[in-house]
């Protein structure tokens, strides 16, 4: 079954973010902290991850419901044994428009300078790495592992070298913690092919002790910057980019506010997410995922996976940053699954 496929506020599905690991060589702490994930955390066992073989089956039940772009995540995706080799069933596929799918990937950046060029050869179009600071000092106290900034900054040349660019770069701003590092990050990567994100610390998941006093909202990050650096409003690439754009007036290239906090926006949210095991999501706050990969190992046919792929999307009502600043209390007593399982 083809055709657009509308949710109950009318989006449309055209995004599928897979999660392939829950799990992360590093400890950020506003997604994986050490005190939760620590040496006792029941990861996923192998054989419930989905294999290769059944998320490239599930793609493309997606794409024939209209999905374009797929994103890979986790946990850090490049931990996934062979994930090259997924990137290369997946880079085969085709839009229901025949064209190549929009494939892409977030990293940490880790281990990115050693495999850029084999996730190249397989087919990857760009990737997007998380930076959250240019001081070491800073960076190490965000990843908690004691990972240099250095290492990462040489895989997004080393990405950019074998033509997986213009790399995006993402910083999660977390006020009182690496909020003085806006100024040198958007120093050093202007006038760069690099494009630099700052995106609000979020309520994802229930171990990262999330509170409103350590969101520091978009606006003042433009604030920041502009005063240094002139910046002006630009118009998004497509409808529902997450990522509001701005450009340097003296033509040094763009930066991207994602403001998931102050300025939701769910209204057009065509994400779907697909987690570590096979759960599908239709929000990253959801409390429940429905068991695609119980369809996928009972026998049941593509047909009938669309059909409840479709079913799900079509009773979707999802648009929960949307409602949480809409109540000032919060909505903090959901039971919300972790971002490194549902995948970022
Ligand atoms: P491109 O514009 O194609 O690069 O993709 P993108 O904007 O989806 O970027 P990316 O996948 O890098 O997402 C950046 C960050 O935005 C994520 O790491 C999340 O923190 C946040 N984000 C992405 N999708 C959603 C979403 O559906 N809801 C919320 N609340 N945040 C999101
Ligand atoms: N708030 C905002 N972004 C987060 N990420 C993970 N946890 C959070 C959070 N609490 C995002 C970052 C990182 C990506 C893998 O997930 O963008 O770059
Ligand atoms: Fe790992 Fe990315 Fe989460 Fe950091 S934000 S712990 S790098 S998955
Ligand atoms: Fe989409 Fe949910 Fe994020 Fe809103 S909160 S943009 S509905 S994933």
């Amino acid at each position: 079954p083809t055709g657009e496929l509308r949710d109950q506020l009318a989006r449309p599905l055209h995004d599928l973010r897979i999660s392939v690991t829950d799990r992360c060589n590093f400890r950020c702490v506003y997604c994986m902290p050490k005190e939760v994930f620590d040496k006792d955390y029941n990861y996923l066992p192998h054989s419930s991850l989905l294999s290769f073989e059944e998320i490239t089956r599930i793609a493309k039940i997606f794409i024939a419901h209209g999905v374009e772009k797929i994103r890979l995540t986790g946990g850090e995706p490049l931990l996934r044994k062979n994930i090259e080799k997924l990137v290369g069933m997946l880079a085969e596929l085709k839009t229901v428009h025949g064209k190549p799918l929009d494939l892409t990937l977030t990293t940490n950046g880790s281990l990115l300078a050693r495999k850029a060029q084999s996730l190249k050869d397989a087919g990857l179009q760009r990737v997007t790495v998380s930076l959250d600071a240019l001081d070491d000092a800073v960076f190490k106290r965000m990843n908690d592992v004691d990972f240099a900034v250095a290492d990462v900054l040489h895989g997004v040349d080393v990405a950019h070298s074998v033509g997986l660019g213009p790399v995006k770069v993402n910083m999660v701003v977390k006020g009182g913690m690496n909020d003085q590092e806006i100024l040198p990050m958007a120093r050093y990567f202007k006038g760069t092919p690099t494009i630099l994100r700052f995106i609000e610390y979020m309520d994802v998941g229930a171990s990262n002790g999330w509170k409103l006093d350590e969101v520091l909202p978009s606006a003042e990050v433009a604030r920041r910057i502009g005063a240094e650096l002139p910046l002006e409003p630009i118009a998004a690439n497509y409808s529902g980019e997450t990522a509001e754009r701005w450009r340097y007036l003296d033509g040094g290239g763009e930066i991207g506010l994602i403001s998931s906090v102050t300025q939701a926006f769910c209204q057009n949210c065509t994400r779907a997410r697909l987690s570590t095991e096979g759960k599908l999501y239709t929000c990253l706050f959801a409390t429940r995922g429905h068991d695609l990969r119980a369809l996928l190992r009972n026998g049941s046919s593509d047909a009938q996976i669309a059909g409840a792929v479709s079913h799900l999307w079509q009773a979707r009502g999802d648009r929960y940053s949307e409602l949480r600043s809409s109540q000032t209390a919060g909505l903090g007593e959901r039971q919300k699954v972790e971002m490194s399982y549902i995948g970022g």
